[in-house]
């Protein structure tokens, strides 16, 4: 009886009572403080991903810039079609209409193909030098049309099918873009490899996306 009369009396027990009082939720507030400001910030986690892709991408705008107006005259005196079939210059038109159909993937690839930030991670890989985007049509054709299955957290988007939003020609023309902007060059991908790769995947069953480990093979079997 008279123990916990004592305890709870003693002003240096309930002193140190209250300053824990105070400590505990302060300590949290500040915690939860850092948290938010990593979060808003985006600072930490991705940085080592990042920086070779911005390296990679610092050269683009202006390579870009100097390559566009330049093919422009050339394009004027071609038939359309031809140059990008041959994967030399790329017809202007069919990068402005890549550059409108790249609104669709900008959501989560960011403006400038770097994949957009959420908080410290990323919506969607990096597209500048990617391998695969840039390596074999049929695989990025594969991968746009049936979407990537989630399989981890690395990213917090999703690779969802696009079939459905893009026509052949935007289909090519988005590709096409992305394989030659940022600093990336990879041979234009045709409104013709666009729609036999629609009509050749179409029996591929995947309402999730492709298994990331299976896009080689699957092009491989639809060759
Ligand atoms: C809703 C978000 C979202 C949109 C919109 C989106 N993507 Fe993606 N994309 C992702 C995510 C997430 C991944 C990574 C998937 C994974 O590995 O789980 C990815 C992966 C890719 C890859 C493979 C990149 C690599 O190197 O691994 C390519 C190529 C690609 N996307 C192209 C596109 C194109 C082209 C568009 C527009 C037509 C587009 N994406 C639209 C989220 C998106």
């Amino acid at each position: 009886m008279s123990h916990e009369s004592k305890d709870s009396n003693n002003p240096i027990l309930s002193g140190i009572g209250s300053v824990f009082l105070f400590l505990v939720p302060f300590s949290l507030i500040v915690m939860l403080g850092v948290v938010g400001f990593a979060f808003l910030t985006g600072s930490g986690v991705e940085k080592k991903e990042e920086t070779p892709a911005e390296v990679v991408a610092a050269p683009a705008p202006a390579a870009t810039e100097a390559a566009t107006p330049a093919a422009a005259p050339a394009a004027a005196t071609t038939p359309a079609a031809a140059p990008a079939a041959a994967g030399g210059e790329i017809d202007p038109a069919v990068m402005a209409l890549g550059k409108t159909s790249y609104a669709t993937c900008a959501a989560c690839h960011g403006p400038d193909g770097t994949g957009l930030k959420a908080g410290p991670m990323l919506m969607a890989p990096s597209l500048v030098g990617s391998e695969l985007l840039l390596g074999d049509p049929d695989e990025s054709l594969l991968v746009v049309l049936k979407g990537i299955a989630k399989e981890n957290m690395d990213y917090m988007g999703m690779m969802a099918a696009l079939a459905a939003g893009l026509d052949d020609e935007k289909l090519a023309a988005v590709l096409t873009y992305t394989r030659n902007t940022w600093g990336n060059k990879a041979p234009a991908v045709t409104k013709e490899q666009a729609a036999a790769a629609r009509a050749k995947f179409a029996d591929v069953s995947a309402p999730a996306g492709v298994k990331r480990a299976e896009i080689k093979k699957l092009v491989e079997a639809h060759k």
